[in-house]
């Protein structure tokens, strides 16, 4: 059975003060035990707090976002090696966000994706579709594109280290969650296509579901058979309402 994975997506939120003390809070509340992989996705600013109060505890973290290059005259960016100097474990990759506000194509985000690998990143992959693609029921055609091209430029031994999440735009920071069914039916439909690469890896990779996942409903999303845990935003950003999604991770 597939360990579940909650991770937090602090997006740009906080500031030093607030974000030591919700990685305080997390740290006393969990400690070195966890019923699930716990992490947070911080700004790049933060990193050095995360490694400075989350080392050898049973959260990891990592970036939200890194740069297709490997290093130069790219103003603004942040390198998978920069992540990793900081003991990041995790990058978020190819965010609605992202793709929507600074357009990241497909072709970019796959080459994100490789980076983060290369580096010894585990990428969290995202993929979803908006409002109007879903109701002209082209859902499965979107995020199967997203995700292919993200699969035609890995190696076969990448499958088993990368984590794909299914967001569905029109979820994100609205209060509207998919139900347990719609999230599921795409989850098997994104590990039918992992499968179509390699049967046996697909089986083992965390698909997590994210779009205003919260204390109330994660649990019911979670106990579906391919929804192996969430990328959380804006109920990341409280401990109270993170430890709970995490709470709900168990018993599944
Ligand atoms: P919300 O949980 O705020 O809807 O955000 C989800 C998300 O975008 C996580 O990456």
């Amino acid at each position: 059975m597939r360990r579940k994975l909650v991770a937090g997506n602090w997006k740009m939120n906080g500031n030093l003060a607030a974000n030591s003390a919700l990685l305080y809070e997390l740290v006393a509340a969990i400690g070195h035990a966890a019923p699930c992989d716990i992490a947070v996705c911080v700004p790049a600013p933060y990193l050095a707090l995360c490694q400075q109060q989350l080392t050898n505890t049973a959260i990891a973290w990592g970036g939200q976002d890194l740069s297709a290059h490997e290093a130069g005259a790219y103003t603004g960016e942040v390198s998978a090696t920069m992540l990793t100097d900081f003991r990041s474990h995790y990058v978020v990759v190819g965010h609605s966000e992202r793709r929507a506000m600074h357009g990241e194509n497909n072709a970019l985000v796959a080459q994100k994706t490789v980076r983060a690998l290369r580096a010894g990143l585990v990428p969290i992959v995202c993929v979803g579709e908006t409002l109007s693609e879903r109701e002209a029921g082209r859902t499965m055609q979107v995020v199967g594109d997203q995700l292919n091209a993200v699969l035609a430029l890995l190696e076969p031994a990448d499958l088993t280290r990368i984590v794909v999440a299914y967001e569905p735009v029109w979820a994100i920071g609205t209060g509207k969650t998919a139900t347990p069914d719609m999230a599921q039916e795409v989850h098997a439909g994104l590990r039918q296509l992992l499968a179509a690469q390699d049967a046996l890896a697909a089986a083992g990779i965390c698909i997590l579901y994210g779009g205003s996942m919260k204390p109330d409903n994660a649990r019911e999303l979670m106990a579906m058979a391919d929804i192996d845990g969430g990328l959380i935003g804006g109920a990341a950003l409280k401990s109270a309402d993170f430890l709970a999604i995490i709470a709900a991770s168990s018993n599944h």
